[in-house]
């Protein structure tokens, strides 16, 4: 009976998984191995200096980070450059208007990242969370759960997805790739080979690239997960201390109590 049920099951979830695919195109993630991942993992701060320069040279002419504060490039856990170097990028990179000055100035560490430039571009300040764990058999997060892939692998497989085809539908240009629900993006490829020139000579081959990207992106969107993490490790620590401690506690309070016969 319960072979026959499991069967059923089995059965209709395949079915299901077939007419989803049918009608939405399954999109194709890859699993990325970041430094990050896992219970002890942390951000690589060199990757994440290398994705603030694929963001800042490539994706910022149409992306904006609006709810990153530029300051926190100094943060410790984050790319942590140097305080006086945050000044210098945000000066020689953005500007902002100052409503006090009626006029535009150089930005300053205390600015938060400009918002998108292009219509149709979104924010990516939390794209890497909201694109999180909707991956895997009909989108029910599995592989995030199983792979702890999610929102990074996401946006990496969106850059390297491109095929090369391109559609035109009511004067837009559409590309087609293969990580894109649906299969048309409406951003041109951003990344292509030696764009890049990297100070501490890491590779710019654009795979390369597009998980530095990706991982700065995770960091944007949570840029206290390492103190999350040791939070996290801390409580367990904590619970499992509690359970022994408890567990003696209850021994002995019994103990007279357990190992005697009682006469009546
Ligand atoms: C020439 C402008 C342009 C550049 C440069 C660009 N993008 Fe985009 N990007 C777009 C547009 C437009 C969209 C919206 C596409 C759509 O919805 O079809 C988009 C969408 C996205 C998405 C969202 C996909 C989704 O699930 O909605 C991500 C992630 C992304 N871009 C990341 C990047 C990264 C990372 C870079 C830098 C390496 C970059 N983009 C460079 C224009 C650009």
């Amino acid at each position: 009976m319960l072979k026959k049920l499991s069967i059923a099951a089995v059965a209709a979830l395949s079915l299901t998984a077939g007419g989803a695919m049918a009608a939405g195109g399954e999109s194709h993630v890859h699993d990325v191995d970041f430094s990050f991942e896992g219970p002890f993992g942390k951000f690589d701060q060199n990757q994440l200096q290398r994705g603030l320069q694929v963001y800042t040279e490539v994706c910022a002419a149409c992306h904006g980070l609006r709810y990153v504060p530029i300051r926190t490039l100094a943060d410790e856990g984050g790319p942590h450059l140097p305080e006086d170097q945050v000044r210098a990028y945000a000066a020689q990179n953005f500007e902002v208007f100052d409503a006090e000055l009626d006029d535009f100035r150089p930005a300053t560490p205390t600015d938060f990242f400009p918002e998108s430039g292009l219509e149709g571009a979104p924010d990516l300040s939390m794209m890497a969370k909201a694109r999180a764990g909707f991956h895997g058999p009909m989108g029910l997060g599995i592989n995030q759960f199983l792979k702890g892939m999610g929102g990074p692998e996401y946006i990496a497989s969106i850059l390297t997805g491109y095929t090369g085809k391109e559609k035109e539908e009511a004067g837009t240009t559409f590309y087609e790739n293969t990580a894109f629900p649906g299969g048309w993006i409406a951003m041109a490829p951003p990344l292509f080979e030696d764009q890049l020139e990297f100070a501490d000579g890491h590779s710019n081959d654009p795979h390369h690239v597009a998980e530095d990207v990706s991982a700065f992106l995770m960091w944007a969107a949570e840029p206290k997960m390492m103190a999350r993490k040791q939070a996290g490790f801390i409580g367990v620590l904590f619970l499992t201390i509690l359970t022994v401690l408890l567990y003696l506690t209850n021994k002995k309070l019994w103990a007279p109590i357990k190992g005697k016969k009682f006469e009546v």
